[in-house]
């Protein structure tokens, strides 16, 4: 068993607990990183399957997201744009595929100006919303007490407008359906990618991709930190007192000043805290809950759908794949589709076998597509649901009453242990970007502290 001693432990080598070292060292503060996998990344995962190269967990990247834009730069890392020429498709209740440009669906003209009208009255809520600190906007406490999607219902009875508008927030964002977070979960969500508009806005929310795949940046950010990095090694323990911690894993312990928890708030308890953390924590951690989605990527020897003017970004709330994107990667020959089967609908599939799912999600498919998208070349479905150390996709959120009551200590340190991650963010919530934000703030903070007692011991 090593044991060594650090000023600063990082639990998670994902974009946060990376981040969030490369700060200390900065700092000039020693670290050490312990990740229970064999690699770094976390969510980020960049694999080649059957000799296709592919983004298994988060890839995209939005024009607001400048944390993690000024780390790509200062890693060196390029960025493309994701493919989209040509037109969308858009399924409504009938089943048929209709063809579209913009961002607003194809709907009937009322149920169109019932839409664009909800839409604005949600940027305008969205507008006085600060995704740090959102049990003070207007009405939190009781925003927090209704469900999305009863709120949605009070506003219409037009039940194409509620499924798309639950849709943007519940399948394709927090992947829990809209009865399962509170309307101030749904503000927050859209407040931290800026306003409800740049959320629903496929071109803004999903604009770019890294050359080399997002997992290069945890790797990059890794690479800095030569030796500090330990794969392989499940905290299991932390003890803490004012004094320090000592986190001990599978083969090794490290003593320090501060402890980092860089990891989804869902995992906290599968670390055994000597004090048990207080009251406080154990019970706000126990009302965040991670959602649920499969990433499908299906390979095409070419990019079909191309050819018949369809940009590959397809929606609809009552397909099983209810969103759709060429993923094609930078300079390949070969088409990729990626494609999104979320909550209640992942939980069907599952029930399956695996070709009965297979042929399903990709009958799904050719409804966009057409025949052809129901023969590719290679086909993988991301399920981050059997990861130990993930359990869902694409991160958490709170239930019911949570966010108002617990949001404002989700952050706040126990003694020597700091939170970080994606999934407590505010600006980037459940994005790469947050967890940058996280891991650099909590670093900086740690830094400050250290600096500050050091000076007084002098
Ligand atoms: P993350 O979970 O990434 O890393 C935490 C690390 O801690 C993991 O490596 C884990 O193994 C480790 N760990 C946990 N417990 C431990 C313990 N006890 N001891 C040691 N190590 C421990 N985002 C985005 O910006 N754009 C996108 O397009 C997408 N799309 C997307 C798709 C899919 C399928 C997923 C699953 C996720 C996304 N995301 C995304 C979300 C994004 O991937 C996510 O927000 C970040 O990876 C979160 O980074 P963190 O560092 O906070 O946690």
């Amino acid at each position: 068993m090593t044991e060594i001693t650090r000023d600063v432990v990082v639990i998670g080598a994902g974009p946060a607990g990376t981040a969030a070292a490369n700060t200390l060292q900065e700092a000039r503060l020693s670290v050490a990183v312990l990740e229970a996998r064999d690699r770094v990344g976390g969510r980020t995962w960049t694999n080649t399957v059957d000799g296709a190269w592919l983004e298994l967990g988060g890839q995209w990247i939005s024009p607001d997201q400048t944390a993690l834009l000024e780390t790509i730069e200062d890693l060196g890392l390029e960025t493309y744009s994701r493919y989209r020429e040509g037109e969308s498709v858009y399924i409504g209740r009938e089943g048929e595929a209709v063809r579209f440009t913009g961002d607003i669906f194809p709907v009937a003209p009322e149920t169109e100006k019932t839409m664009v009208a909800l839409i604005e009255k949600l940027d305008t809520m969205v507008a006085q919303v600060d995704p740090d600190r959102v049990w003070e906007a207007p009405d939190a406490e009781a925003l927090d007490k209704i469900s999305f999607e009863a709120w949605l219902r009070e506003q219409t009875s037009d039940q194409e407008v509620i499924d798309n508008i639950g849709l943007f927030i519940g399948a394709m964002m927090l992947t829990k359906p809209p009865h399962a977070f509170s309307m101030l979960q749904a503000l927050q969500m859209a407040a931290s990618a800026g306003s409800f508009t740049d959320l629903v806005d496929a071109d803004f929310i999903l604009d770019k991709r890294v050359v080399g795949g997002m997992q290069s940046v945890s790797q990059g950010l890794a690479a800095r930190l030569g030796d500090d990095v330990f794969l392989e090694q499940p905290v299991r323990f932390l003890e803490w007192s004012d004094n320090g911690v000592v986190a001990r894993a599978d083969g090794m312990t490290v003593r320090a000043r501060h402890a980092i928890l860089a990891h989804a708030p869902v995992l906290y308890s599968r670390i055994s805290f000597e004090p048990p953390l207080p009251r406080r924590q154990q019970q706000l951690h126990q009302h965040l809950s991670m959602g649920l989605v499969i990433k499908v990527h299906a390979v095409y020897e070419r990019p079909f759908w191309r050819e018949q003017g369809l940009s590959g970004t397809a929606f609809s709330p009552y397909e099983l794949a209810h969103e759709a994107y060429d993923n094609t990667n930078h300079g390949d020959e070969r088409g990729t589709l990626v494609a999104f089967v979320s909550d209640r609908l992942a939980d069907g599939v599952f029930e399956l076998s695996a070709d009965e799912r297979r042929e399903k999600i990709l009958d799904s498919l050719s409804h966009y597509y057409g025949p052809e998208a129901k023969n590719p070349l290679v086909y993988y479905e991301s399920d981050w649901g059997t990861e130990e150390w993930t359990r869902g996709a694409y991160a958490a959120s709170f239930d019911l009453g949570g966010l108002a009551r617990y949001q404002k200590d989700v952050r706040t340190p126990v003694g020597p242990i700091h939170f970080a991650c994606s999934d407590i963010a505010g600006a980037g919530f459940q994005h790469v970007d947050g967890a940058i934000r996280m891991g650099r703030t909590v670093a900086a903070e740690i830094a400050a502290e250290i600096i500050a007692e050091r000076k007084e011991s002098r």
